[in-house]
């Protein structure tokens, strides 16, 4: 049996629990963080030439894991292309998002333009987990980091994302100041933070010193427009996909970094 390390850190604990799960992360999680992926992406995305989209990058993916955003978005092209996606709840998903997308650009997208991404992780076998599985150029970007001191220069990102992170971070405002310092202006953030761990309203504060155009999503909000959508589904009732859309315990931000605020913000 391993000895319990009381001397360590908040942040040393959660790096070692993640470490040591590493490699079961995918099995467990995947299914649920593509549903979230799906729920934040038309938040992330512009429109550079019909019927493209696009996540303006350099991106950052904070807290990133076993990369398992990036693999979303690559079985997404693959589908916008065409090609068949044996898993039925990932097809089901990946549906669901380009359903959700043209609900709210009006397009029906037909590929994505990929852009540099970096991940960022604490843990260092969960980014090795991620190299395991796809040892690719897309992956050259992998960093071990804490993300309240992010190892990255001023204004160089252009869209940051952080799923299901925040839980596990001691100083919230020193990371979200790292965000902030990070990105470039007018650039966007997407947030999804466990619920039951978070106050929103507080949350919302802090993000709101840094950030503007602070978006909600709710889920309840996507399952009303589902439920409206009848017969607009493709090969699915969109019912199908209710029950998962249910088991979604986070809540969802996206903020626009403003032109020319940090002369406003006094370091932390
Ligand atoms: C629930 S997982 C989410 C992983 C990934 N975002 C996803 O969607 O699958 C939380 C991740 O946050 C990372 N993490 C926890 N604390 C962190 C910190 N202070 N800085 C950077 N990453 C951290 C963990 O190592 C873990 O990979």
């Amino acid at each position: 049996m391993k000895s319990p390390k009381p001397h360590l850190s908040k942040e040393e604990k959660i790096r070692d629990a993640y470490d040591e799960s590493a490699i079961y992360y995918n099995s467990r999680y995947q299914i649920i963080q593509f549903l979230k992926y799906g729920i934040m992406l038309p938040k992330l995305i512009h429109i550079p030439s019909l019927p493209s989209v696009e996540i303006k990058g350099p991106i950052l993916d904070v807290g990133g894991g076993t990369g398992l955003f990036l693999e979303f978005l690559d079985l997404l092209s693959l589908y916008w292309r065409g090609e068949y996606v044996k898993d039925e709840k990932i097809r089901k998903i990946l549906e669901f998002t380009s359903y959700y997308i043209m609900r709210i650009t009006g397009i029906k997208p037909v590929s994505l333009v990929h852009n540099l991404m970096i991940i960022c992780d604490i843990s260092f076998n969960m980014l090795l987990h991620a190299r395991s599985l796809r040892n690719d150029t897309a992956l050259r970007g992998l960093v071990a980091c804490d993300c309240s001191h992010l190892p990255f220069r001023n204004k160089f990102y252009l869209t940051l994302i952080a799923f299901t992170v925040f839980q596990n971070i001691k100083n919230t405002e020193s990371a979200i100041y790292q965000f902030f310092r990070t990105i470039q202006d007018l650039g966007t953030v997407g947030i999804s933070i466990l619920r039951k761990h978070s106050n929103k309203l507080e949350f919302v504060n802090l993000l709101g010193t840094y950030f503007e155009q602070i978006q909600p999503i709710t889920i309840e909000n996507i399952i009303e427009k589902l439920q409206k959508s009848n017969g607009q589904f493709d090969k699915y009732s969109p019912t199908s996909i209710l029950h998962e859309l249910e088991c979604v315990e986070d809540f969802f931000l996206s903020a626009k970094k403003p032109q020319g605020k940090e002369n406003e913000i006094i370091r932390i």
